[in-house]
Protein backbone atom coordinates (compact mmCIF):
# COMPACT_ATOMS: atom_id res chain seq x y z
CA UNK A 1 0.00 0.00 0.00
CA UNK A 2 0.98 3.74 -0.77
CA UNK A 3 -0.44 6.92 0.41
CA UNK A 4 0.00 10.29 -1.09
CA UNK A 5 0.02 12.65 2.07
CA UNK A 6 -0.61 16.51 1.27
CA UNK A 7 0.78 18.52 3.30
CA UNK A 8 -1.31 21.65 4.23
CA UNK A 9 1.84 23.86 4.77
CA UNK A 10 1.07 25.26 1.29
CA UNK A 11 -2.68 25.32 1.43
CA UNK A 12 -4.77 28.37 2.11
CA UNK A 13 -5.24 29.01 5.73
CA UNK A 14 -7.92 31.50 4.93
CA UNK A 15 -9.64 28.46 3.68
CA UNK A 16 -8.19 25.47 5.34
CA UNK A 17 -11.21 23.20 5.74
CA UNK A 18 -12.49 23.72 2.45
CA UNK A 19 -9.00 22.49 1.52
CA UNK A 20 -8.79 20.20 3.90
CA UNK A 21 -11.91 18.52 2.33
CA UNK A 22 -10.49 18.73 -1.54
CA UNK A 23 -7.92 17.19 -1.13
CA UNK A 24 -9.92 14.35 0.91
CA UNK A 25 -12.35 14.39 -2.19
CA UNK A 26 -9.15 13.78 -5.09
CA UNK A 27 -8.15 11.01 -3.16
CA UNK A 28 -5.44 11.98 -0.67
CA UNK A 29 -4.43 9.24 2.01
CA UNK A 30 -3.46 11.42 4.82
CA UNK A 31 -2.91 14.54 5.97
CA UNK A 32 0.51 16.39 6.53
CA UNK A 33 0.77 18.87 9.63
CA UNK A 34 4.08 20.29 10.01
CA UNK A 35 5.07 21.78 13.11
CA UNK A 36 7.81 24.46 12.99
CA UNK A 37 9.03 26.79 16.36
CA UNK A 38 11.10 29.53 14.72
CA UNK A 39 14.01 27.73 16.57
CA UNK A 40 14.61 24.16 15.14
CA UNK A 41 13.78 25.65 11.74
CA UNK A 42 13.93 29.25 10.49
CA UNK A 43 9.86 29.43 10.23
CA UNK A 44 6.86 29.49 12.76
CA UNK A 45 3.71 27.08 11.24
CA UNK A 46 1.10 26.18 13.95
CA UNK A 47 -0.16 24.13 16.74
CA UNK A 48 -2.08 21.60 18.24
CA UNK A 49 -5.21 24.00 18.10
CA UNK A 50 -5.06 23.65 14.42
CA UNK A 51 -4.42 20.10 14.50
CA UNK A 52 -7.37 19.44 17.09
CA UNK A 53 -8.77 21.40 14.07
CA UNK A 54 -8.68 19.48 11.59
CA UNK A 55 -9.14 16.34 13.11
CA UNK A 56 -12.99 17.67 13.45
CA UNK A 57 -12.86 18.39 9.68
CA UNK A 58 -11.64 14.94 8.27
CA UNK A 59 -11.53 11.37 8.94
CA UNK A 60 -8.29 10.65 6.96
CA UNK A 61 -4.67 10.00 9.47
CA UNK A 62 -3.18 13.17 10.45
CA UNK A 63 0.54 13.06 10.50
CA UNK A 64 2.17 15.26 12.56
CA UNK A 65 5.50 16.16 11.80
CA UNK A 66 7.39 18.10 14.50
CA UNK A 67 10.26 20.55 13.62
CA UNK A 68 10.71 22.07 16.87
CA UNK A 69 13.42 22.09 19.93
CA UNK A 70 12.10 19.93 23.31
CA UNK A 71 9.18 17.99 21.12
CA UNK A 72 8.84 15.70 23.85
CA UNK A 73 7.16 18.89 25.49
CA UNK A 74 4.93 18.77 22.85
CA UNK A 75 3.63 15.03 21.97
CA UNK A 76 0.97 14.46 24.51
CA UNK A 77 -0.85 18.05 23.37
CA UNK A 78 -0.61 16.92 19.47
CA UNK A 79 -2.04 13.33 20.63
CA UNK A 80 -4.47 15.04 22.42
CA UNK A 81 -5.50 16.94 19.41
CA UNK A 82 -6.08 14.22 17.33
CA UNK A 83 -2.60 13.03 15.56
CA UNK A 84 -2.63 9.02 14.22
CA UNK A 85 1.28 9.96 13.46
CA UNK A 86 3.37 12.05 15.15
CA UNK A 87 7.30 11.99 14.38
CA UNK A 88 9.84 13.49 15.64
CA UNK A 89 13.64 14.98 14.28
CA UNK A 90 16.62 12.76 15.40
CA UNK A 91 18.77 16.08 15.56
CA UNK A 92 16.27 17.75 17.87
CA UNK A 93 15.97 14.36 20.31
CA UNK A 94 18.87 13.72 23.14
CA UNK A 95 16.77 10.92 24.79
CA UNK A 96 15.29 9.67 21.42
CA UNK A 97 13.89 5.97 23.08
CA UNK A 98 12.10 8.06 25.63
CA UNK A 99 10.32 10.19 22.86
CA UNK A 100 9.26 7.84 20.42
CA UNK A 101 7.94 5.68 23.85
CA UNK A 102 6.16 8.79 24.93
CA UNK A 103 4.67 9.14 21.45
CA UNK A 104 3.59 5.24 21.60
CA UNK A 105 1.60 5.61 24.96
CA UNK A 106 -0.48 8.37 24.02
CA UNK A 107 -1.78 6.53 21.50
CA UNK A 108 -0.40 7.80 18.18
CA UNK A 109 2.17 5.88 16.06
CA UNK A 110 6.04 6.79 16.59
CA UNK A 111 8.26 8.05 13.60
CA UNK A 112 11.46 9.31 13.00
CA UNK A 113 12.97 12.03 10.55
CA UNK A 114 16.11 12.50 9.49
CA UNK A 115 17.49 15.95 8.16
CA UNK A 116 19.26 15.37 4.75
CA UNK A 117 23.00 15.75 5.80
CA UNK A 118 22.19 13.22 8.94
CA UNK A 119 23.54 10.06 8.21
CA UNK A 120 21.40 7.07 8.97
CA UNK A 121 23.07 5.56 11.64
CA UNK A 122 21.27 7.82 13.88
CA UNK A 123 18.56 5.49 13.37
CA UNK A 124 19.91 2.17 13.80
CA UNK A 125 19.71 1.59 17.21
CA UNK A 126 15.80 2.63 17.21
CA UNK A 127 14.45 1.08 13.95
CA UNK A 128 12.67 -1.84 16.31
CA UNK A 129 10.82 0.98 17.94
CA UNK A 130 9.59 3.12 14.89
CA UNK A 131 6.81 2.49 12.82
CA UNK A 132 8.00 4.90 10.00
CA UNK A 133 11.21 6.51 9.07
CA UNK A 134 11.07 10.20 7.28
CA UNK A 135 13.36 10.82 5.12
CA UNK A 136 13.77 14.47 4.54
CA UNK A 137 14.89 15.25 1.07
CA UNK A 138 15.18 18.78 1.50
CA UNK A 139 16.19 21.58 4.58
CA UNK A 140 12.79 21.75 6.64
CA UNK A 141 11.31 25.04 7.06
CA UNK A 142 10.01 25.78 3.98
CA UNK A 143 7.18 24.60 1.04
CA UNK A 144 8.35 24.47 -2.80
CA UNK A 145 12.16 23.31 -2.33
CA UNK A 146 14.09 21.65 -4.65
CA UNK A 147 14.53 17.72 -4.58
CA UNK A 148 17.62 17.24 -3.31
CA UNK A 149 18.85 13.99 -4.96
CA UNK A 150 20.71 11.36 -2.58
CA UNK A 151 17.78 11.33 -0.79
CA UNK A 152 17.18 8.21 -3.20
CA UNK A 153 20.24 6.55 -1.99
CA UNK A 154 19.21 6.91 1.26
CA UNK A 155 15.61 5.38 1.25
CA UNK A 156 17.47 2.26 -0.85
CA UNK A 157 20.15 2.30 1.95
CA UNK A 158 17.12 2.25 4.64
CA UNK A 159 15.13 -0.50 2.74
CA UNK A 160 18.04 -2.82 2.76
CA UNK A 161 18.47 -2.19 6.65
CA UNK A 162 14.95 -2.25 6.89
CA UNK A 163 14.70 -5.81 4.85
CA UNK A 164 17.96 -7.45 6.90
CA UNK A 165 15.80 -6.85 9.83
CA UNK A 166 12.67 -8.12 8.26
CA UNK A 167 10.85 -5.04 10.21
CA UNK A 168 7.84 -3.63 9.46
CA UNK A 169 8.27 0.36 9.43
CA UNK A 170 6.94 2.52 6.32
CA UNK A 171 9.20 4.53 4.41
CA UNK A 172 8.19 8.21 4.19
CA UNK A 173 10.02 11.19 2.05
CA UNK A 174 9.27 14.89 2.41
CA UNK A 175 10.33 17.81 0.34
CA UNK A 176 10.31 18.85 -3.37
CA UNK A 177 7.89 15.58 -4.49
CA UNK A 178 6.44 16.48 -7.74
CA UNK A 179 5.20 15.40 -11.26
CA UNK A 180 8.85 15.27 -12.17
CA UNK A 181 10.47 13.81 -9.24
CA UNK A 182 7.78 11.21 -7.86
CA UNK A 183 8.35 8.30 -10.56
CA UNK A 184 12.23 7.87 -9.11
CA UNK A 185 11.18 8.55 -5.74
CA UNK A 186 8.82 5.45 -6.01
CA UNK A 187 11.58 3.53 -7.43
CA UNK A 188 13.57 3.86 -4.55
CA UNK A 189 11.26 2.23 -2.42
CA UNK A 190 9.03 5.20 -0.51
CA UNK A 191 5.63 4.15 0.87
CA UNK A 192 4.34 7.33 2.32
CA UNK A 193 4.44 10.37 -0.42
CA UNK A 194 4.21 14.05 1.10
CA UNK A 195 3.72 16.64 -1.08
CA UNK A 196 2.84 20.28 -0.31
CA UNK A 197 3.14 23.01 -2.94
CA UNK A 198 2.96 20.26 -5.66
CA UNK A 199 -0.81 19.69 -4.79
CA UNK A 200 -1.86 22.56 -3.24
CA UNK A 201 -0.42 24.84 -5.77
CA UNK A 202 -1.79 22.70 -8.70
CA UNK A 203 -5.01 23.73 -10.50
CA UNK A 204 -7.11 20.40 -10.42
CA UNK A 205 -5.99 18.50 -6.92
CA UNK A 206 -7.70 15.36 -8.19
CA UNK A 207 -5.76 15.16 -11.31
CA UNK A 208 -2.69 15.66 -9.61
CA UNK A 209 -2.73 13.05 -6.96
CA UNK A 210 -4.22 10.85 -9.80
CA UNK A 211 -1.69 11.75 -11.92
CA UNK A 212 1.14 10.90 -9.14
CA UNK A 213 -0.71 7.83 -8.30
CA UNK A 214 -0.28 6.54 -11.70
CA UNK A 215 3.37 6.86 -11.78
CA UNK A 216 3.68 5.40 -8.36
CA UNK A 217 2.14 2.27 -9.46
CA UNK A 218 4.02 1.76 -12.72
CA UNK A 219 7.28 2.26 -10.81
CA UNK A 220 5.59 -1.05 -8.70
CA UNK A 221 5.12 -2.54 -11.97
CA UNK A 222 8.63 -2.30 -12.94
C1 LIG B 1 9.29 21.13 4.77
C2 LIG B 1 8.05 20.40 5.25
C3 LIG B 1 7.32 19.77 4.15
C4 LIG B 1 6.80 20.74 3.11
C5 LIG B 1 7.05 20.12 1.77
O1 LIG B 1 9.97 21.62 5.85
O2 LIG B 1 8.40 19.38 6.19
O3 LIG B 1 6.28 18.91 4.59
O4 LIG B 1 5.44 21.05 3.23
O5 LIG B 1 6.74 21.03 0.79
P1 LIG B 1 6.95 20.75 -0.75
O6 LIG B 1 6.20 19.50 -1.07
O7 LIG B 1 6.42 21.96 -1.40
O8 LIG B 1 8.45 20.55 -0.97
ZN1 LIG C 1 6.81 17.75 6.67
Amino acid sequence: MKYIAPSILSADFTRLGEEIKAVEAAGADWIHADIMDGHFVPNITFGPMIVEAVRRITSLPIDVHLMIENPEDYITAFAKAGADYISVQVESCVHLNRSLQLIRECGAKPGVVLNPSTPLQFVDWILDYVDYVLVMSVNPGFGGQAFIPNSLDKIRELRRMIRARSLNILVEIDGGVNAKTISAIADSGVDIFVAGSAIFGSRNYKDTIDGFRKKIEISIIV
